[in-house]
């Protein structure tokens, strides 16, 4: 059933849960290694027979039920006139960090035709091999790329993102209403190009509480899912560490919320009143343990998805890079095997 992924996400039935795995195409994969020995990250990026090579390399492995479009969440930022490198083990670093208004105001909004034109050439390869398999497209959350931007590369505490949003009022207005509208204009044009549904990551959103994440970013959000709900495809809101924010993430009216491993899958899906799909929700880590143990945390995951239609099977974060593939052959089989059922 090539479909169960996005009839999940409209949590119509399915014949078992559908799986894919957040960063299923990267490091942990030698074919990808290999090709990293050759080329840099955002180099990758750049090149569309590469990054179409790479979104089908798990697909080539694994069961999974979607690809998702090898591509990264600095990718967008390119084009608005950002200086940046990824650099292993460290992630995004960015050349001049924003640290006022003016910074804010030199910040280019680019036209859909020049955002990222390698990942919309990259998805056009993508889906004339994928036979019908969905394809996810991704951004990063403003709130999330934001955070790059203020702290100039990871962060532990995201205290400058924080301070620049009290201190500076203003300027985090114009700097969220920029990058929505960029992020906007990204989802557009990856949904023309034809991605089948998307997934906006704010990763590290979970550093605010409820009332800041109402204030600063949930305006934000409600214009970028209102703005991209004519597209038709179903969107994924992701993040981290949002146990306190999910009641507000509901507000932004994304059709699937992706949830990490904090959380339990049953007391979250609840406090969503089950009227969205969720994604999720394995500790990556597990999968570094025998297969009992990997075993017997999938299980538990599925028993308390209970059956129910809108579970889509992921990791509670992206996969990590010591993950032994053969473990993931295993799982994605397991998960269609154990939720198999009649179809309605
Ligand atoms: O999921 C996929 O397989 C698709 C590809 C993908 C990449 N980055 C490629 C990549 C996706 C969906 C991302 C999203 C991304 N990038 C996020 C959001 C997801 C999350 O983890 O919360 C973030 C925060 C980034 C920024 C980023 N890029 C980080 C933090 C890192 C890791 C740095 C490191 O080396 O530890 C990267 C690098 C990166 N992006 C890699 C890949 C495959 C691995 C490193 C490499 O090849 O050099």
């Amino acid at each position: 059933m090539r479909d169960r992924f996005l009839r999940a996400c409209r949590r119509q039935p399915t014949d078992c849960t559908p799986v894919w795995f957040m960063r299923q195409a990267g490091r942990y994969l030698p074919e990808y290694r290999r090709l990293r020995e050759r080329y840099g990250l955002m180099e990758l990026c750049r090149h569309p027979e590469l990054a179409a090579e790479i979104t089908l390399m798990p697909v080539r492995r694994f069961a999974v039920d979607a690809a998702i479009i090898f591509a990264d969440l600095m990718t967008p930022l390119e084009g608005m006139g950002i200086e940046l490198e990824v650099q292993e083990g460290v992630g995004p670093v960015i050349a001049q960090p924003i640290r006022s208004l003016e910074d804010v105001r030199r910040l280019l909004v680019p036209d859909d035709e020049v955002l990222a034109p390698a990942t919309m050439q990259a998805i056009q390869i993508v889906k004339g091999e994928l036979n019908g398999l969905p394809l996810i497209g991704f951004a990063g959350a403003p709130f999330t790329l934001a955070s790059y931007l203020l702290e100039g590369g990871p962060s532990r505490d995201f205290a400058q993102t924080r301070a620049f949003m009290f201190r500076h009022p203003e300027a985090w207005h114009q700097l969220m209403t920029k990058l929505t509208e960029t992020i906007i204009r990204y989802i557009t044009a990856q949904v023309r190009a034809g991605v089948d549904a998307v997934q906006i990551f704010d990763s590290w959103v979970g550093c605010l509480n409820p009332t800041d994440y109402r204030k600063f970013v949930l305006p934000y959000m409600r214009q970028l899912f209102e703005r991209t709900a004519p597209l038709g495809v179903p969107r994924i809101l992701f993040g981290t560490g949002t146990a306190t924010l999910l009641p507000m993430m509901r507000q932004v009216g994304s059709e699937v919320i992706g949830l990490d491993w904090r959380l339990p899958l049953d007391e979250a899906w609840q406090t969503l009143d089950f009227a969205v799909a969720v994604q999720g929700n394995l500790d990556p880590a597990v999968l570094l343990a025998d297969w009992q143990v990997v075993k017997g945390r999938a299980m538990d995951i599925l028993r308390q998805a209970k059956g129910k239609w809108g579970h889509i099977f992921n990791l509670g974060h992206g996969i990590l890079p010591q993950t032994d593939p053969s473990i993931v052959a295993r799982l994605v089989d397991f998960v269609h095997e154990a939720t198999e059922r009649p179809r309605e």
